[in-house]
């Protein structure tokens, strides 16, 4: 499962605990290490384009650099979670274009994006409408979209945003 843009997130471990291959992609060493440390994960230092750090006893691999470099094995499934939200609009394109040529044409899925109004305040996180979302990835159906406010950054609601959506989407299987 490709995380491009993972951080240091623990979806990563809530994906790999659910059998997944979990194979990340972080351009911060900093978050890297301290996904490992601070979980408690053996892992070794494996030098190539982008440095690659896997864990010793898990089916846990990060990469360290910027995604765009990063070429790999095609993918079956993808999750992206403050990833596409967090490329600026001229960048999106490009970005959804690279994932897609990783993955394998019937990849499963799991997409999470915000909406909200932008005339209010500016990404990132940038707001995706339905359009752009399957512009990108025309597999993508709208699966949940859930009020989430009172998780919006602070400057959002500084600036006086009053709704927040995040929006889950899944890929069709062919
Ligand atoms: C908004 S954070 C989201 C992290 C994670 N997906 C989450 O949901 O918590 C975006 C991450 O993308 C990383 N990033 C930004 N540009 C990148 C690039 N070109 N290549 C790899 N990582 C990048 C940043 O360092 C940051 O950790």
């Amino acid at each position: 499962m490709l995380v491009p843009l993972c951080g240091k997130t623990p979806d990563l471990l809530w994906l790999e605990e659910r059998g997944n291959d979990v194979v990340g992609v972080e351009l911060s060493e900093i978050a890297v290490v301290a996904f490992f440390e601070e979980n408690d994960i053996e892992y070794e230092k494996i030098d190539g384009q982008l440095r690659h750090y896997r864990a010793i006893d898990r089916s846990l691999s990060l990469y360290c650099g910027d995604y765009f470099e990063f070429r790999g094995e095609s993918f079956d499934a993808h999750y992206d979670r403050g990833a596409l939200v967090a490329m600026p609009p001229d960048l999106r394109p490009h970005y959804a274009k690279h994932t897609t040529s990783l993955l394998t044409r019937d990849a499963a899925q799991l997409v999470i994006t915000v909406e909200y109004d932008q005339g209010v305040c500016a990404g990132p996180p940038y707001s995706i409408d339905a359009d752009e979302a399957t512009m990108h990835w025309p597999r993508l159906r709208r699966h949940a979209w859930v009020d989430d406010t009172e998780n919006a950054p602070p400057k959002f609601l500084e600036a006086g945003l009053e709704k927040l959506h995040e929006v889950v989407w899944l890929a069709d299987e062919d």
